[in-house]
């Protein structure tokens, strides 16, 4: 196996100066960006069509109120099981939860109104009380507001004095809701999959997701982010039930027959979606840890062990955490729950935090090794947000990147440290920087820090857990630790969070923390560095000419043409040398040069690959067709860089060049020959290992092994199809005995769907309900959107209107995976129009972004003239109804990247389609 070389290793001799010519030239181009930024006029944002002519309401709360503690009490009355009995036709299930809560506060300014949020409750019984006097203030009126602020208005007969303290109890009552939102149930089956008629296993639990803005439909309360206060939360919950909120258990007794409450000891001070219950008849295991771990899913799952790699993990992140960021894990609890039905991977809920199940359940045997890399990768995120998030929280959600581009940016670091052998820095960093990369080159991107002013409803602010908050965030927060050095960049975090823990922060405090930790104060400070990369949108393309030194930086847009200079002694190439910059890919921007050092690079790629850093390896392939598409370069020279891949065995690379060719393979037959050719010897490298179903030992090996199969027999490999359809055969004849290792299940499912025909399809349909474990079950939904026949596609998108049979968490992936398929983007488009209203109760924005991005660019791609007018037609057509419903408001920025990615793309096509057959042409003839 190749040895991963050292960097410091490939920069020794020759090649010594540009290590440090680079870091220097990553800083004198974050100087010229910020020039050039300064001259460059804001492009307009695309406003969208108005919808009403009447103002915006004023979404914010007053502000003459602060919350201190609510004690809150709340009864779902759902049943864990639905009890048929005699005589009784309907089962006995309900919806139903009630409540109430005392909310004590502060009065800052007087007022004769309270302002609350509250939504889809039914409010009774306000009772407001002057704390300071004990006398009882009339409550005249209350009213929701009709509009979406979801405000709930109180009229006082009276007025709330500055410095008075207040009480205001409230009952209410609302709806448990079936669509993983708000107070939520959830379903599974006691002992292994319910049959259709076989209601006894099915079992129910309920839960909360309230991020960023269902607080308010739990409970009447100030739902934003800076409006911290103390949670004191009783559950009355079944007996037999039992009850996890964000605080420890403090009591729990009977009350009746039917009831028993648990009370939890309050909450640190804390934010409102960050607010938490389940109840459940789950069971947990402990983790070896400081703090009381405790690791919650379905009984037979924690009966099988499949909590044990989670639990086993979790102590050892957080004590990383604890002594990276100096302060501790304040609660004296953290419990985590593996939740059957849950709309986010997972969620940060403070002192109980929720997964899905196949982020945390790990099934030796059949879960791929691959599966604890998401594992890891997820319990990490989500405690890191302890500290950024929860302990900090933003002021408001236009800078959500300050919590998930943190926990995006910490989460591989304690990966790397709690399991070295995953190697996970490189390719996470990678993964970050492309889908960042990718969404900040269109013009309908936006400011990692955006405007408040546009992050106002409901909608647009679920509409900021993007790739720019979480990807962009994470690589720019990476990108300021190598130019300030990391050192220092984690003293400033640690002063930055001793300074404002239990408080709300903006990016100026960060930067003034980075700033203080800074010894060296020359240049520019902080705050000026990063003021071009989180206050405005997109990132630049660096141009060197290593003829003459000259470095030319403009933003790279698909299409935009400002330009401006600088010249630079170290990137002049004395002795004919190669330069390359942005070594590591530190900077967050994009590199082209003159086509002598191209050419150099691209020779050193093909003799001697392991002299160019692995990401670079990876990066250089990337930048180069990213590049062709803005017509920066010429688009042989981007295919010319794919030709070192026939000797490549690393991942990176070939994943970057993959991606980018992945459009081609629709368009022009002979890149499936190319690349047919190009992967044999990948291909042959793991055919040892393959063919016996096993796996290298060392995991990022593993990664490129599955690459190898999935590319060798999408390309038509004969030897690897066959072996795919061979080892399925096996487990279809062999009485449940599957011996597919299970790293390769995924990839070897899928190949052996997409060769074989109905037989196959309904055996992996039978194998995924039977499937209780969330890995296999993953597997097979993903082998079944693999099938070429369009009638089965069809079949399986109908399939995902039954929760029954699709999970609702699970429709938007199994649609998405459904259109990355050639044969299903058609029919997965036309589906998702026609059930709008079912399928984006999941996650529209993941939706959108999948569906209607591969679809058109697909199209436009095999210029399909008139099916690509329809098409475009069709997305048009479709963004103007978006603009009309409201709620579909945050997938609105989405559907405008899909369009103007698709025209982009039109057009690219039509300049390069001759180019590009040519060189296929030439490249393959040998082998006609
Ligand atoms: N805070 C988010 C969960 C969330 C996402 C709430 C979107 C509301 C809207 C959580 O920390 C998160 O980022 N979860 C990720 C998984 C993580 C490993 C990147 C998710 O759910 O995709
Ligand atoms: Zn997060």
């Amino acid at each position: 196996m190749p040895e991963n070389t050292g960097l410091s290793k490939i920069f020794a001799g020759a090649f010594a100066v540009l290590t440090v010519s680079a870091i220097a030239g990553l800083v004198t181009m974050i100087v010229v960006y910020k020039v050039e930024i300064s001259e460059m006029n804001p492009t307009p944002r695309p406003t969208p069509p108005s919808t009403t002519l009447s103002p915006p309401p004023v979404m914010r709360l007053p502000g003459s109120l602060v919350p201190e503690r609510y004690i809150i009490f709340l009864q779902p009355h759902l049943y864990t099981k639905i009890i048929q009995e005699v005589n009784v036709t309907s089962p006995n299930q309900t919806m139903l939860f009630t409540g109430n809560s005392t909310l004590h506060f502060r009065c800052v300014q007087k007022t004769g109104q309270i302002y609350l949020h509250s939504r889809d409750l039914a409010i009774s019984d306000p009772h407001l009380v002057d704390k300071d006097t004990n006398d009882r203030i009339k409550v005249n009126s209350w009213k929701h507001h009709e509009d979406e602020t979801d405000f709930l208005e109180l009229e006082l007969n009276g007025f709330l004095e500055a410095g008075g303290n207040y009480s205001l109890s409230l009952s209410f009552e609302g709806a448990i809701s079936q669509s993983l939102d708000a107070l939520f149930v959830s379903t599974y089956s006691e002992g292994g999959p319910a049959s259709e008629d076989d209601t006894d296993a099915e079992r129910f639990l309920a839960a909360t997701h309230l991020e960023p803005t269902d607080a308010r439909r739990l409970f009447p309360c100030l739902d934003e982010p800076e409006m911290k206060a103390v949670f004191e939360l009783t559950v009355i919950h079944r007996r037999g039930t039992t009850a996890l909120g964000n605080g420890a258990q403090s009591v729990s007794n009977v009350l009746d027959d039917e009831w028993k409450y648990t009370r939890f000891q309050p909450t640190q001070l804390m934010s409102t979606y960050l607010f938490a219950f389940v109840v459940s008849e789950f069971k947990s295991i402990n983790s070896p840890s400081r703090v009381r771990i405790e690791t919650y899913a379905r009984p037979e799952a924690i009966d099988a062990g499949h909590a044990e790699y989670a639990a086993n993990i979790t102590g050892q992140i957080l004590a990383y955490f604890e002594e990276l960021f100096d302060i501790e894990y304040q609660p004296n609890k953290l419990q985590q729950i593996a939740v059957p039905d849950l709309n986010s991977g997972a969620m940060e809920n403070w002192g109980l935090i929720t997964y899905q199940e196949g982020a945390l359940l790990y099934e030796e045997g059949v879960s791929s090794f691959l599966r604890k890399e998401v594992i890891a990768s997820t319990i990490a995120h989500e405690l890191a947000h302890h500290w950024f998030g929860n302990l900090v929280t933003m002021k408001w959600w236009n800078e959500l990147w300050l919590k998930e581009g943190f926990a995006t940016y910490w989460s591989p670091f304690a990966v790397d440290k709690v399991e070295p052998s995953f190697k996970i820095k490189d390719v996470e960093v990678m993964q970050e920087l492309h889908a960042a990369f990718e969404e900040d080159a269109l013009e309908s991107s936006r400011p990692l820090s955006a405007d408040p002013g546009e992050v106002q409803t409901t909608s647009e602010i679920s509409g900021m857990f993007d790739s720019i908050s979480y990807s962009k965030g994470a690589v720019v927060l990476r990108m300021l630790a190598n130019v300030v050095g990391e050192n220092v960049f984690n003293n400033g975090i640690r002063m930055y969070l001793k300074e404002h823990q239990g408080g709300n922060t903006d990016q100026n405090d960060l930067w003034d923390y980075i700033e203080l930790a800074r010894r060296d104060k020359s240049g520019l400070r902080a705050a000026q560095l990063m003021d071009p990369w989180t206050n405005q949108k997109g990132y630049p393309v660096i141009t060197i000419d290593t003829k003459n030194g000259e470095i030319r930086q403009k933003q790279f847009l698909l299409n935009d043409t400002m330009d401006s200079r600088l010249r630079k002694e170290e990137f002049i190439s004395k002795k004919g040398e190669w330069i390359l910059a942005n070594v590591d890919c530190y900077g967050y921007y994009r590199v082209n040069y003159n086509p002598e050092n191209w050419q150099r690079l691209l020779t050193q790629l093909e003799t001697n690959p392991d002299r160019i850093p692995l990401m670079n390896r990876g990066q250089l392939v990337d930048d180069a067709f990213n590049l062709a598409r803005a017509k920066l370069i010429d688009v042989t020279l981007a295919l010319n860089a794919t030709r070192f891949l026939s000797k490549e065995r690393e991942f990176l690379p070939w994943e970057s060049a993959e991606r980018n060719l992945r459009y081609f393979t629709l368009m022009f037959d002979r890149t499936e020959v190319y690349l047919q050719e190009k992967v044999r010897g990948l291909y042959s490298f793991f055919r040892n290992y393959t063919d016996e179903s096993r796996v290298p030992s060392d995991q990022s090996l593993q990664h490129n092994q599955i690459y190898a199969i999935q590319l060798a027999c999408s390309n038509g490999l004969p030897e690897c199809i066959e072996m795919a359809q061979d080892k399925f055969a096996a487990w279809m004849n062999g009485n449940g005995t599957n011996r597919i290792h299970p790293n390769l299940r995924t990839v070897i499912y899928c190949q052996a769907v997409a060769a074989g025909g109905k037989k196959e399809w309904e055996f992996a349909w039978g194998e995924f309900q039977r499937a209780t474990d969330p890995s296999e079950k993953e597997q097979l939904e993903y082998a079944l959107s693999c099938t070429r026949k369009t009638w089965l596609l069809n079949r399986f998108l109908e399939y995902t209107l039954d929760p029954e049979k699709i999970r609702l968490m699970d429709v938007a992936s199994t649609i998405s995976h459904i259109s990355e398929n050639v044969a299903g983007q058609l029919p997965a488009w036309n589906f998702v129009r026609a059930h709008w209203d079912y399928v984006s109760q999941g996650d529209p924005v993941m939706l959108i972004n999948q569906v209607t991005r591969r679809f058109s660019t697909t199209f436009e791609l095999k210029e399909r003239t008139t099916v690509t007018s329809a098409g475009m037609w069709l997305i048009d057509g479709w963004l103007e109804y978006f603009a009309r419903d409201k709620e579909s408001h945050s997938a609105f920025r989405a559907m405008q990247q899909a369009i103007e990615e698709t025209k982009v793309n039109i057009q690219w096509v039509r300049d390069n389609k001759d180019a590009i057959l040519e060189w296929f042409e030439r490249e393959t003839a040998h082998l006609d």
